[in-house]
C-alpha cells in the first residue's frame, strides 16, 4: 500500500482524537495560558495539551519518526517527519468562531506525502495523500477553475506584528479593489481547505508557518490547486499563494510589485 495512504490513516485517527480532547475541554473562554510575540498571539492551555496528544500518539506508533510542532519545536531525526499545527486560529479557538483546525502532515524524504486538516467546530476532516486526492467525507475535492482574478473571492490573513500588519493592509488596499471580495478566515490550514473546496477562489498570505501550510498545502495541490510562494518559490514563510493555475499566475503579478514581503 502506498505509505502515504498509510500515514493518512494514522494522521487523521489523531487529528480526530485532538480535536475531540480540545472540543469536550474547551471552556466557554479558555485560559490564556501565555502571549507569544505580542497580546494577540495567544497560546492557551489547550494547544499545549493538543500537540502533547499528538506527540504521544505519534510516538507510540511511530518511536523513531521526526516531529515538528508549533508549540514544541522540533524532534528527532530520520525520513519520516511530522509537521504539527495543534490549534490552527487560536484566536478563533479562544472567541469561540468556530473556525480552527488541527492540522497535520507527514513528509518522507522531505516531501509531505499525507495531509490532514480537522476543522474541529464543523465536524470537517479534509485528507489528502500525494497522488490519490483530496477528500471531504468521503468526497473528492476540485478547487474552483477559470475563475478571472476580478470575479475571484480570496481569503487571506494577517501576521501577529503591528509592523507587518501594516504593510499587509497597504499590500490588501491594492488588492481589495482587483478582486470580487476578501475573507479573512483566521486559520490558514483551513483557508487552505477552502481553496481545495472551492470555498474561496484563492488565498495569499505573508507569514504562515510550516506547520501552518505543510497539510492544506497538499490538500490544495490534490485538490488541483497550484501552492506556491512569490517568483517561483515554493511556498515559505516568506508567501504561501494558493489557486488554481491562471489565477495564481494573476495573483501573484498583481502582488509581485507590492512587495508583500517588504516588512522583513
Ligand atoms: C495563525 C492563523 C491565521 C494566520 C496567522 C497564523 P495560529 O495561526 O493561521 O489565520 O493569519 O498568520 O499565525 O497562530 O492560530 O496557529
Amino acid at each position: 500500500m502506498n505509505s502515504g495512504v498509510t500515514f493518512g490513516r494514522l494522521a487523521e485517527e489523531i487529528a480526530r482524537e485532538a480535536g475531540e480532547m480540545l472540543l469536550a475541554k474547551r471552556p466557554a473562554r479558555p485560559e490564556v495560558l501565555v502571549t507569544k510575540s505580542s497580546p494577540t498571539d495567544i497560546v492557551t492551555a489547550l494547544d499545549q495539551a493538543s500537540e502533547e496528544l499528538i506527540r504521544a500518539r505519534i510516538k507510540a506508533a511511530r518511536p523513531d519518526d521526526a516531529i515538528l510542532g508549533e508549540e514544541g519545536g522540533s524532534t528527532g531525526g530520520g525520513r519520516v517527519r511530522w509537521i504539527v499545527d495543534p490549534i490552527d486560529g487560536t484566536v478563533n479557538f479562544l472567541y469561540g468562531v468556530p473556525e480552527w483546525a488541527v492540522s497535520i502532515a507527514v513528509e518522507v524524504d522531505g516531501e509531505v506525502v499525507a495531509g490532514v486538516v480537522n476543522v474541529v467546530p464543523r465536524g470537517e476532516i479534509f485528507t489528502a495523500v500525494r497522488g490519490e486526492g483530496a477528500w471531504l467525507a468521503g468526497e473528492r475535492l476540485r478547487c474552483n477553475t477559470g475563475v478571472p482574478l476580478d470575479r475571484a473571492l480570496i481569503a487571506t490573513g494577517f501576521g501577529y506584528e503591528s509592523r507587518r500588519r501594516a504593510v499587509q493592509a497597504e499590500v490588501l488596499a491594492h488588492v481589495l479593489p482587483r478582486v470580487r471580495d476578501i475573507r479573512r478566515g483566521g486559520s490558514a490550514a483551513s483557508d487552505l481547505c477552502s481553496v481545495a473546496a472551492g470555498r474561496v477562489d484563492g488565498y495569499y498570505e505573508r507569514g504562515p508557518q510550516y506547520w501552518d501550510y505543510g497539510a492544506g498545502g497538499l490538500i490544495a495541490a490534490e485538490a488541483g490547486a497550484r501552492v506556491g510562494g512569490l517568483n517561483g518559490k515554493p511556498c515559505n514563510p516568506g508567501l504561501t499563494l494558493c489557486a488554481a493555475p491562471g489565477l495564481f499566475e494573476e495573483l501573484h503579478d498583481l502582488l509581485v510589485p507590492l512587495d508583500p514581503e517588504r516588512d522583513g
